[in-house]
């Protein structure tokens, strides 16, 4: 039935496959679809578009990084009476929050998404003028902006974060920064494991859509140390399955710091000073960033860097004498990803949540397309977890021997 209604209408041929919206916190499309101006919260896609698996190679063109619902004509890029014009929830520098959008039951293609927040005040206020609608050239220059404040899977300590199953290592696609959907074409006889509806499996109807139904999809992310008194939260969902992108924007503030210190923690030596939780920079004592208590890490994300020159079909993994890394077995190693990887830097990455404290040996090494592997050579690396409060993280870099 709803099939053929839309065959009818040859309009609405190119939106038949919907989809999802971001809804906690309230996006523009949310609060258009609450308005009753926006008829298919879901719809608003940027196609056709290389979305895969190259995640960030589509140009957001006329969608910008707010969306353009082409179903009901309206540019979430501007702001109007019902959103834009004020914030609908204001965060805590450093704090880490649960976020959610809503997939529709018939439009779950799959993919990858991810929540970024563009630290250029002057580029986002372009999009929060009620008067103003920006150029494609600004929609652009803003989600490249958001891209490059891309809140990680990764720096939410404790989170997992996966690899797609449908993206190759080797490929663009093939990083756990972004968050992942399950297989797109996973078992969805097992109670609904495939896809993005896979990820929490939260029941049909969860959510709102105006489609088939939806379901929620909850992930954790953490807002930068950056204030703001009104910007932008922007997500964005690349479909695996369809050659589309899901863009939508949430007006968000960002004030103060749950950290009491102006910089991102990434050392040993100040993560004793760091308080993790509102609860603790409101006890009665005076917080002195000297001795502030904190949560203290179980598991600190450390991400390895090795500047590696490979031919096509050669890849990088670590191993190393934990479990976790594979106790020196190549087969069971991590993959590095190949994602920033320039002739001029030939940088593959990964990042791994290790047992704070925890020491052990490693080594990079590269897997030829013919399945042999070429070891790195001696000695072997060796590396100490540091310790400290939730937000540690660390990075080691190297290169190639
Ligand atoms: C912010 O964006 C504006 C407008 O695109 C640009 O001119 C400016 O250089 C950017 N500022 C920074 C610090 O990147
Ligand atoms: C590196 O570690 C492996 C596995 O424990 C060991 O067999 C090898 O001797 C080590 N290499 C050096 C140079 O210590």
């Amino acid at each position: 039935m709803l099939i053929s209604t839309l065959i009818a209408i040859p309009w609405l041929a190119s939106v038949v496959t919907a989809h999802g919206y971001l809804t906690i916190p309230s996006s523009r499309t949310r609060l258009g679809f609450e308005a009753g101006i926006d008829t298919c919260p879901e719809c608003s896609i940027l196609e056709p578009v290389t979305a895969w698996p190259d995640l960030e190679a589509a140009p957001v063109g006329r969608s910008g990084p707010c969306g353009y619902n082409a179903r009901v004509g309206v540019d979430y890029n501007q702001p109007s009476t019902h959103w834009g014009e004020s914030v609908v929830a204001t965060y805590t520098a450093n704090q880490v929050v649960e976020v959610q959008w809503c997939v529709d039951h018939n439009g779950d293609h799959g993919g990858m998404f991810t929540y970024g927040i563009c630290q250029n005040q002057t580029l986002v206020d372009l999009f929060t003028n009620p008067n103003y609608l920006p150029t494609n050239a600004e929609k652009q220059a803003a989600e490249d902006c958001f891209l490059q404040g891309e809140l990680k899977c990764t720096d939410v300590s404790g989170q997992s974060c996966g690899y797609n199953p449908d993206c190759q290592p080797g490929q663009p696609c093939y990083r756990n920064d972004w968050f992942t959907c399950n297989a797109f074409n996973g078992d969805s006889s097992g109670g609904g494991v495939r896809g993005c509806q896979g990820v929490d499996a939260a029941p049909l109807n969860s959510c709102k859509t105006t489609i088939a139904g939806g379901y929620t999809v909850t992930k954790k992310i953490r807002i930068p140390d950056y204030n703001s008194k009104h910007t932008l939260l922007r997500f964005r969902w690349n479909s695996f399955q369809t050659t589309q992108v899901y863009l939508h924007c949430a007006d968000i503030a960002i004030s103060g710091s749950e950290s009491g210190s102006g910089s991102t923690l990434t050392t040993k030596s100040t993560a004793s000073a760091i308080t993790t939780t509102k609860a603790q920079t409101s006890t009665t004592k005076p917080a002195t960033t000297a001795n502030v208590p904190c949560t203290s890490a179980t598991t600190v994300p450390v991400t390895f860097n090795e500047l590696a020159t490979t031919v096509y079909g050669e890849n990088i993994y670590l191993v190393g004498s934990t479990s976790q890394l594979g106790s020196w077995s190549p087969s069971s190693a991590i993959a590095l990803s190949a994602n920033g990887y320039t002739s001029s830097n030939p940088l593959w990455t990964t990042t791994v949540d290790l047992p704070a404290g925890s020491s052990f040996q490693y080594k990079f090494i590269r897997k030829k397309s013919d399945g042999s592997v070429v070891w790195e050579s001696d000695p072997n690396r060796s590396y100490t977890v540091p310790t400290g409060c939730t937000e540690l993280k660390d990075s080691v870099s190297g290169t190639w021997r």
